[in-house]
């Protein structure tokens, strides 16, 4: 079905970092014939190569994800101001707001980490790699490299630097904007571009193959972004209530009981642009300032004590805007009816 590539369904279940995708989650849907990512992000270096020895010894294909560094425009002084805001409800759930560093989320040391390993596939969100970190990836670990991309611009760097595919990753999308250079006077960091539209943008620049992501919930939905000129879909929220899954009892509890009437793009809980469920904590702070990863460091410790307090009203609960059609149940039964919805559509 999927010729193009060495795993045998359209299908791939979206790196979550934080929590929501497990080496479960990666086995099931690898078992599927979809492809399954290992994230990166946040994960210290040595941390992530343990993971990816597991992930080798699993015997599926499977995918690395690696958050590439951004450019540092954090305004110190806002961040300061927003601490401050934040303080009340940090110390109603006993939380020690944390330091807001900027790091490169050890990158360079992630590239040479996924080098050593088996991945069928490595992605790469937030900004586009260095021809020569392209190379390195593939001559190492053999990996198709992938990088997400928001724009006809981004694709068009993408290509430029030997990417194998591109994820063309839709204003719908549930989590982070992969956004190459988010424009911190812009609330979105760029337009954003619903992921039919940037499909048929990205096709008419480049002819490396794509993956559509944002909002694609259904075999239906697959069949339109195949339709559209992509080879794969990959899904994000319609994995995020299976069984295997890593996902927050309060973030699946929202996402099922349906408490948030939609989502929105925000910066609150980051710093950077991110789509989630619409909580009192992004209503709250829908002004909060740019500086990822900053925030994204400033908040953690307070997301953290209202998760285990139990609490959906802080917490970064991202989610695509199709969040109301999620299922729960094995990750192999999701990929199986996908596979079937997607035969009777083409
Ligand atoms: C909870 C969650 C965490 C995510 N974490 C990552 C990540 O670590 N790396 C990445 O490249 N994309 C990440 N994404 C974005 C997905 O790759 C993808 O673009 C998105 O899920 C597609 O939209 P959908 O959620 O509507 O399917 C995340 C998405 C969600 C919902």
């Amino acid at each position: 079905m999927s010729g193009a590539f060495p795993w045998r369904l359209p299908i791939i279940a979206a790196p979550m970092a934080g929590g929501p995708s497990t080496l479960a989650l990666v086995e099931a849907v690898g078992r599927a014939g979809g492809l399954g990512f290992v994230p990166g992000g946040y994960l210290p270096p040595a941390a992530f190569d343990e993971l990816l020895d597991h992930a080798d010894a699993l015997g599926v294909p499977y995918g690395a994800n690696l958050f590439h560094p951004t450019r540092q425009t954090g305004d110190p002084g806002a961040i300061a101001a927003y601490a401050r805001q934040l303080q009340p409800l940090a110390d109603e759930f006993g939380a020690t707001l944390g330091d807001p560093i900027w790091s490169d989320d050890d990158y360079a040391q992630k590239v040479e980490v996924v080098a050593r390993h088996r991945p069928a596939a490595v992605s790469i969100t937030f900004g586009n790699p260095t021809a020569a970190d392209v190379d390195a990836i593939r001559s190492g670990s053999g990996a198709l490299v992938a990088v997400t991309v928001t724009s006809a611009e981004e694709a068009t760097a993408a290509a430029a630097v030997g990417a194998d595919l591109l994820v063309v990753q839709g204003a719908e999308a549930g989590g982070h904007r992969g956004i190459h250079d988010d424009d911190p006077a812009h609330p979105f960091g760029a337009p954003l571009t619903p992921v039919a539209v940037l499909l048929a943008e990205i096709t008419a620049v480049t002819s490396v193959p794509l993956i559509a992501a944002g909002g694609i919930m259904d075999g239906a939905a697959i069949a339109s972004a195949i339709r559209l000129g992509a080879a794969a879909a990959q899904l994000g929220t319609a994995f995020l209530c299976t069984d295997e899954a890593g996902t927050s009892a309060p973030h699946r509890a929202a996402l099922l009981d349906r408490r948030y009437p939609g989502t929105v793009v925000t910066r609150a809980f980051s710093g950077r642009p991110a789509r989630g469920l619409a909580n009192e904590f992004a209503a709250d702070h829908a002004d909060a300032p740019p500086g990822y990863p900053e925030i994204h460091y400033l908040t953690k410790p307070l997301r953290g004590a209202a998760m285990a307090a139990g609490s959906a009203a802080v917490p970064s609960l991202w989610a695509g805007t199709n969040w109301r059609a999620v299922t729960t149940g094995p990750a192999a039964e999701l990929v199986a009816r996908l596979a079937a919805e997607l035969d009777r559509e083409l």
